[in-house]
């Protein structure tokens, strides 16, 4: 019987030795917990498909956006239900819309809290589509891009002047962090941050999202501007066309299901990488968690750390607040 030369267990035995050793840390200094806006008042209702996450009417939020700051988390993306949708979103870039309105009420509750606007138009359009429709032609994909790149800038526009820190694009429209970036700048908002939805796949995860915020395209899919989830290099050129263009942040989304774009974004841009850990990622957890299949804290901790081990610097998460709970010793 020969005895292994090398025995790395020795900095595994205990507690003290494991952390002294520990590669990757999880702070809530790397989160960003998403909110829901809905219309109403005095509306602080659970979200069927995304158990222990709400819908808050803009009246709440002043309340919710304290309570988030005080487990230390350092920013919020926001999400609208808008009163009204039609064929465009024009709700988007209404000074009074929903997010617009919310963004107002959370900067003047806590102004230290840093907002993020995901800046999108399936939320607010009748279709479901993330921007304006295409008169059929050919074999044109459904969304005109560069129609909906002057509707993005609008709504941008009215993200910044509301007083969002962070503007975050969603829609994979090509050109739309450069288009944007010159809105803004033209119209003094040159401290706005821009949040690249960068690489974002047509992903099955978001299920419970457009449950959430009804915005499920009426007919087709997405996969005419969200990334095929087979391609790799593909999201390589997304984000180094979004750098080029004057991202400040570039994100990948879905998290787990793409440990290694995350991974190789790292390795080739030294920009800040986000990744979005998608309303389906969190629902597999918090479901078999309440089954009593796994041990939901334990899961948590361990899908956070493996987004950041990939190497995003922030992970936007429904998990924000009870991970910081955990993380600070308050659960
Ligand atoms: C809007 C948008 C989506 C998500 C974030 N922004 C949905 C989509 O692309 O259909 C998904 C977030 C989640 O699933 O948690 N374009």
């Amino acid at each position: 019987m020969s005895f292994p030369e090398n025995r790395p267990r020795r900095l595994r035995r205990t507690e003290a030795l494991r952390r002294m050793v520990r590669e990757t840390t999880l702070s809530v200094d790397n989160l960003v917990f998403p909110l829901f806006v809905c219309p109403g008042k005095g509306v602080r209702r659970e979200i069927a498909s995304l158990p222990g996450q709400f819908h808050f009417s803009v009246d709440q939020l002043g309340r919710e956006a304290e309570a988030v700051a005080n487990l230390g988390i350092p920013a919020v993306i926001l999400f609208g239900l808008p009163e009204r949708k039609d064929a465009v979103g024009s709700e988007a870039w209404h000074p009074e819309g929903i997010v617009q309105r919310a963004i107002r009420t959370i900067k003047k509750a806590v102004p230290d809290l840093v907002v993020a606007a995901d800046c999108c138009f399936c939320e607010y359009t009748t279709h479901g589509h993330c921007g304006v429709i295409l008169e059929k032609k050919g074999n044109q994909s459904v969304v005109d891009n560069d129609a909906t790149l002057e509707n993005l800038g609008r709504a941008a526009l009215a993200q910044a002047q509301a007083g969002a820190d962070i503007v975050a694009p969603s829609g994979m429209m090509d050109g739309m962090i450069g288009f944007l970036r010159e809105t803004l700048d033209e119209a003094e908002q040159q401290d706005v941050i821009l949040l690249s939805y960068a690489a974002k796949y047509a992903s099955a995860f978001y299920g419970p999202f457009r449950e959430a915020v009804a915005s499920a395209p009426s007919f087709g899919d997405r996969r005419g501007y969200q990334m095929d989830v087979a391609n790799i290099r593909e999201a390589i050129r997304e984000v180094a066309l979004d750098v080029e263009e004057g991202a400040d942040i570039v994100m990948v989304k879905p998290a787990l299901p793409c440990l290694d774009v995350i991974g190789e974004v790292r390795r080739e841009f030294d920009v800040p990488i986000a990744a979005y850990n998608v309303s389906g990622e969190y629902a597999m957890l918090k479901l078999a968690g309440q089954k009593g299949l796994l041990d939901y804290d334990r899961a948590m901790v361990e899908t956070l750390m493996s987004v950041r081990r990939a190497g995003a610097d922030l992970v936007v998460t429904y998990h924000a607040k009870e991970a910081a709970q955990l993380l600070t010793g308050k659960r």
